[in-house]
Formats: structure tokens, C-alpha cells, sequence
């Protein structure tokens, strides 16, 4: 009785919320190979007449989508304006360690990081976000994240909606906390209650009667969403995070976890002049997910003020479509085959992981507030606690011991989950994944195939999905190896004019750095460590010069070199 009762307030404050809808924001398309991206320091107003301060990319807010074809050999120039080291990493692509944008990328301030790289991936729904050891859920909170759609010839082939901005929509979907004066704040699980979909509060869009496709991206911090139409209807799955599924699944609710991507269809048509809700049934989800009602999988397993917070364990709305006129060119049937994915067979297995998910001290208020770890080992930037080896087929089992649910999040590869303890892995989970829920005593199996990249130095990251959980230790990193490397050669730089040489890397803590230039004096030399502090500086203005490495952190290091010409950012590895 008394949950009835507050359902039916919080219903009529949504609805209350009406008068102030705001028309979507879709974010500008932008199809080119060569891409120039802006991370800037800004305002935006999520309220009237306030400014909020944000991130943005190229904008106040969010980034432009990039859409690409398959093959495509694509340059993006990213300028890091934000007055902060960050990173950007390509959620879902299979490119290269160096170019994956994770933690060991930095973009230091005021400067211009460029990764290229050919799009080898399925057509589907990617996004970017930054990706700084630490700092990842403040820089996606402050709103930097955008959405990447890719095209190839089966998906072009297909009767599907593409029409982008049309018939064809990313929906990012997000909550947000803010204070008293409306700034975007973190950590408090009782604020984290504003609900956004492409950084609008409130949102509606007009949609044509007619089947409409949604790239909907789960892009928040720490909620799992229950998806499902106001009016209970069914809508069909067509795609999975990293690629077309086999055939359309229909359902009438979807949960969407952290970081995970579905392409759905609503056929909206005999709709038209009416509205539907996008809503999140939360009062539906299983307890030890965070956004259900219990956030832990016992009673004892509490969140101290999670119960405050009126989107957990309540049904609510997330935005809402106005059904207008089709269009001209409306698709008004969908395929009944859309792929042809065929998974790798555990028969053909190379290697098999187990990975434990754990709180790290005992405690039922532990078992759900974290912090939490993998295998016992909490995230150090200069450990590599895998090694996988390329061509290699593997299967990753990985088992929940904690009381809280966890999107498991991998780097470089897309995988096919083959087992789930609970329940059994459902149809819309067959196709490509590269985030799978671990629900709390669950124990997953995916398998995947490691191809195409190795590299001895710049790891891969696996890790939780929960923003907070991650920047908290819950992340691991991987290398693929191909062949030993000679590690005793020196790096050699090409730059405009000269040409910087620093050696020798790896180098041992305690000997002597030389760096030089062949022509141009060398004005500054900036060490920064793997989270972006400035650790050295000196402006030696000479052309050959050292240092003793007695003066810096072991590790990965990060160096800034300008001359009057040229400024190079260069990695090296300090080791004991
Ligand atoms: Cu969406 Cu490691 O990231
Ligand atoms: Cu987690």
C-alpha cells in the first residue's frame, strides 16, 4: 500500500514535469575520414538560466556521432582543451593497443593526440568516452562521451531504417547529480537522480508512424536500465553491442546495462497524433542490480542512502516520443534475417581464464559499496596481469562473489557469451558483446578470438563498467604477444624538423636517460606519470642532455619534448 502510494507521487511529479519537456538533442553526424575533435572546458544549461560547467566534444556537451564504413582508414585529431589530462578510448573497436585510446594514452593539456586506424568492425553502434585511471566517471559525468555507428555492405544490403535524425536515432541514456547550484557532482547515490537522454532532461522526440531504430546506449555511471514502452508493447531487438544480431528478437522489456549498446525498432505506425513513454521498469529488476529496489542480493548488503534515490526500485520515465506523419521513404516491414554470426567453438579453445569479481574487506555493506577488485588484484597501471597470445581462441569464465551485479567490459575484441548460470544466455545476448552483466553469485563464459594486434608494451584493459567501480581499482590489463621483442633498442622519433631520439627504453630506475635532437636545442623536457601529474621538468636548451631516473616513479612514463620547431609525447618504461 504505502509502495503504491509512493509510486503514484512519483508519478505525478513526473508528470508534472511535462510542462517543461525539451525537444531532444541529437547530436551532429559527422561522416569523414579525417576527423578533428575539440575536448573542451564549457557551460551548458540543463536548467533555465543556469550554466552548468561541463566537458564537451566539439560542443557544450556529449560529441558529434561519427559514423564510418567498414574498411574506412580513419585520422582523428583530438585537442584536449579541458585543462586536465584525459584520454578517449573507442568502446567497442577492434583497433590497436596504441591507438585504443585506455589509460596508458594520455592526451596531456593542450595538446593534440591522433590516433589512426582502419575500421575493421561490424556494422553496429560503438561510442567513445574518456578513459583516465581515476578520473573516468568525472570525465564522462562533466559530459564527454559520443556515439560511432559503423556501416558494411550486410547492414547497407538490409530494409532498415538509416536515415540519420529521421528514422534512424542514438539515444545516450544517462542520470546525473547535481547541486544545490546545479553543478554536475559524483559520488552520492541519493542526487544521481536526474534522468537525461542525449544531455536533455526532460526530453521528447517527434517520431514518424512508422519503424523507427534506436541506437540506445546505457552511458551512465552506476544505474542498469529495465527498457519497455508505456503501453507495454513489443519492440525488437536487432542489433547487440558489436554487431547485427542473427534474426530481430522482440520483447517488451530490455535491460540495459552499463556500457552496452542495443538497436532496437518501434514500429510506431497506428500511432499516429498519440505519445509513448520510453520508461525504465525498475521496480521489475532483480535484486542485486543496481537500480532495483534491493541493491544487494541480501537484506544485510545495504548502500547507505540508495533507497533515497527515487529512480531505484520505481518505474519511471525516461523520455517520450509524439507520433507524427511517415515519411516518404518509411520502412514498414523489418527483415526477418539480418546476420549470419557464426561463434567460435569452445572445441577450438587455445587458453581458459577464471576471473573472480570480489569486494575487497569483509562486511555485508562491503559486498555492495566495493571497493572491489579481479582475481584478488586491484588495478596498477604497471602491472600486466595477462598475457594472451595472438591468433589465440580463449575462453574467459568470470563468477560474481560479490552481492551487487557487474557489467564486464573488454577492450580490443567483441565476444559471443556461451554459458550464464542464470537463466541461461537469452537470444538477444547471442550475437557480438563486449559487456556482459555478471549478476551477484553468477558465473559467465564468453569466448573470443584474439587477432590481428600485438604489442609487448601498451596493454589492454578489461574491467567493471560501474564508473565509480572502475576508477576504484576494479579494472585489470592484458598484452598480445607475438614474438620477443629487442629491448634494448632506442626509440627513434620522426618529427617535423628534428629528429629526438631517447634512450635507452626500457630503461632501469637509478642510471642515466639521454635525450637528444639533431638539430633544433631542446627548450623543454616534462615527465609526466601514468595519471597525468607532472613529475619532471627542466629547460635544458641543448641538443644532447641526461637525467638519473633516481629523480622519477617507476613505470610507464610519459614525455613532452619541445624544441623551437617540434613537441613530441613519447612513453617510456622505467623499470627496477
Ligand atoms: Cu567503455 Cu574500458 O571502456
Ligand atoms: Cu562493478
Amino acid at each position: 500500500m504505502k509502495k503504491t502510494v509512493i509510486i503514484l507521487l512519483f508519478m505525478l511529479a513526473v508528470n508534472l514535469k511535462t510542462f517543461s519537456q525539451n525537444p531532444l538533442l541529437i547530436p551532429i553526424l559527422i561522416e569523414n575520414t579525417s576527423i578533428n575533435l575539440k575536448l573542451i572546458d564549457s557551460s551548458h544549461i540543463f536548467f533555465d538560466t543556469v550554466e552548468t560547467n561541463t566537458f564537451g566534444v566539439n560542443g557544450s556537451v556529449l560529441g558529434p556521432t561519427l559514423r564510418f564504413n567498414k574498411d574506412d582508414s580513419v585520422v582523428i585529431n583530438i585537442t584536449n582543451k579541458i585543462g586536465d589530462t584525459t584520454t578517449i578510448h573507442w568502446h567497442g573497436m577492434h583497433v590497436s593497443s596504441k591507438n585504443d585510446g585506455g589509460p596508458h594514452s594520455l592526451i596531456l593539456p593542450d595538446s593534440t593526440w591522433s590516433p589512426s586506424f582502419k575500421i575493421r568492425d561490424d556494422a553496429a553502434t560503438y561510442w567513445y568516452h574518456p578513459h583516465l585511471h581515476k578520473r573516468t566517471n568525472k570525465h564522462v559525468q562533466k559530459g564527454m562521451a559520443g556515439i560511432i555507428i559503423v556501416t558494411d555492405s550486410n547492414e547497407s544490403s538490409l530494409n532498415l531504417p538509416r536515415e540519420y535524425g529521421i528514422d534512424d536515432f542514438p539515444l545516450v541514456i544517462q542520470t546525473k547529480a547535481f547541486d544545490t547550484t546545479k553543478q554536475i557532482i559524483l559520488g552520492t547515490t541519493q542526487a544521481d537522480s536526474f534522468i537525461m537522454v542525449n544531455a536533455t532532461l526532460n526530453a521528447y522526440l517527434d517520431v514518424p508512424e512508422q519503424y523507427v531504430r534506436f541506437r540506445v546506449l546505457n552511458g551512465a555511471s552506476q544505474r542498469v536500465f529495465n527498457l519497455g514502452l508505456s503501453d507495454n508493447g513489443i519492440f525488437y531487438q536487432i542489433a547487440s553491442d558489436g554487431g547485427l544480431l542473427n534474426t530481430p528478437v522482440s520483447m517488451n522489456r530490455l535491460l540495459l546495462a552499463l556500457g552496452e549498446r542495443a538497436e532496437l525498432l518501434i514500429n510506431f505506425s497506428g500511432y499516429l497524433g498519440d505519445s509513448l513513454l520510453l520508461m525504465s521498469y525498475a521496480s521489475e529488476i532483480q535484486k542485486g542490480i543496481y537500480g532495483a529496489m534491493n541493491e544487494g542480493a541480501t537484506p544485510m548488503q545495504i548502500i547507505p542512502t540508495y533507497s533515497d534515490n527515487p529512480l531505484n526500485g520505481n518505474d519511471f520515465e525516461i523520455m517520450k516520443f509524439y507520433i507524427t506523419n511517415s515519411t516518404a521513404s518509411a520502412i514498414s516491414s523489418i527483415p526477418l534475417v539480418l546476420n549470419n554470426l557464426v561463434p567460435f567453438l569452445e572445441a577450438d579453445m587455445d587458453e581458459f581464464r577464471h576471473f573472480q569479481l570480489n569486494f575487497t574487506t569483509s562486511g555485508a555493506t562491503n559486498a555492495v559499496m566495493g571497493p572491489f577488485d579481479i582475481n584478488g588484484e586491484s588495478f596498477d597501471m604497471s602491472v600486466i596481469n595477462e598475457i594472451i597470445k595472438l591468433h589465440d581462441i580463449e575462453v574467459w569464465e568470470i563468477f560474481n562473489h560479490s552481492g551487487i551485479a557487474h557489467p564486464f567490459h573488454i577492450h580490443n575484441v567483441q565476444f559471443f557469451l556461451i554459458d550464464r548460470t542464470m537463466g541461461g544466455v537469452p537470444d538477444n545476448e547471442r550475437g557480438r558483446k563486449d559487456v556482459v552483466l555478471v549478476k551477484s553469485n553468477e558465473t559467465i563464459k564468453f569466448i573470443t578470438k584474439f587477432e590481428d594486434f600485438y604489442d609487448d608494451e601498451i596493454p589492454y584493459m578489461y574491467h567493471c563498467h560501474m564508473l565509480s567501480h572502475e576508477d576504484e581499482g576494479m579494472m585489470g590489463q592484458f598484452i598480445v604477444e607475438y614474438q620477443e621483442k629487442d629491448t634494448t633498442s632506442s626509440i627513434t622519433l620522426n618529427t617535423k624538423k628534428d629528429e629526438i631520439s631517447i634512450y635507452p627504453n626500457p630503461i632501469i630506475i637509478n642510471t642515466i636517460l639521454n635525450i637528444e635532437s639533431d638539430n633544433e636545442p631542446i627548450e623543454t623536457l616534462k615527465i609526466y606519470d601514468n595519471l597525468g601529474g607532472l613529475i619532471y621538468y627542466s629547460k635544458p636548451n641543448k641538443t644532447k642532455f641526461s637525467i638519473n631516473t633516481k629523480k622519477l616513479k617507476k613505470g610507464i612514463l610519459n614525455l613532452q619534448i619541445t624544441t623551437n620547431c617540434t613537441i613530441v609525447n613519447k612513453t617510456i618504461l622505467l623499470k627496477e
